[in-house]
């Protein structure tokens, strides 16, 4: 969880892959630290649901990070620079942080995962749709809280429960 505004271009699929599954990493201590600086109640919800997003994301492509070795050497290390790097976020309104995810994420994650699918292995190709569903997820909710619609929570419930499904397919998952 970096603040980039682009998609950045990898010289592979592992690359893409290594990068990804880091960010999902520091993405959820990212998320977390928000939760937590958070006064009001309602929105400190929804970055705890956020930080759930990215640990179940993270459990969900553990298998496949450990079958390519992609999974990062110092793992507490990358979940300290997400806890770092929310510090920005943390002296943002709620308001324009969601402003933020509805500008940037699609043409910076949400595009570097779409360009990934179009790499990835066979035995990856669900791996990387269920990065790309959790950044659609994300998005839209950042677009319905921005619209006041009062139903941001559901594409973040609807890919909790795609992801859970998910995980109890794997056959030796370690979550
Ligand atoms: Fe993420």
């Amino acid at each position: 969880m970096t603040m980039t505004a682009s998609a950045r271009k990898f010289d592979s699929f592992e690359a893409a892959f290594r990068m990804a599954f880091e960010e999902e990493i520091s993405g959820e201590t990212f998320f977390a630290a928000l939760a937590e600086a958070e006064q009001d109640p309602r929105q400190a919800a929804l970055w705890a649901k956020l930080a759930r997003i990215e640990n179940r994301t993270v459990a969900a492509l553990r298998p496949l990070a450990d079958t390519l070795g992609l999974a990062p050497q110092d793992e507490s290390a990358v979940r300290q620079a997400g806890r770092a790097e929310a510090a920005e976020w943390q002296a943002l309104p709620f308001v324009g942080a969601m402003e933020i995810i509805v500008r940037d994420y699609p043409g910076s994650y949400l595009a570097e995962f779409q360009a990934m699918q179009a790499t990835a292995p066979d035995q990856a190709r669900a791996s990387v749709q269920l990065l790309i569903d959790h950044e659609v997820a994300i998005i839209e909710m950042a677009r319905a809280e921005l619209a006041g619609t009062g139903e941001s929570e559901v594409p973040l419930d609807d890919y909790l429960a795609k992801v859970a499904t998910l995980i109890d397919s794997i056959p030796d998952r370690r979550v």
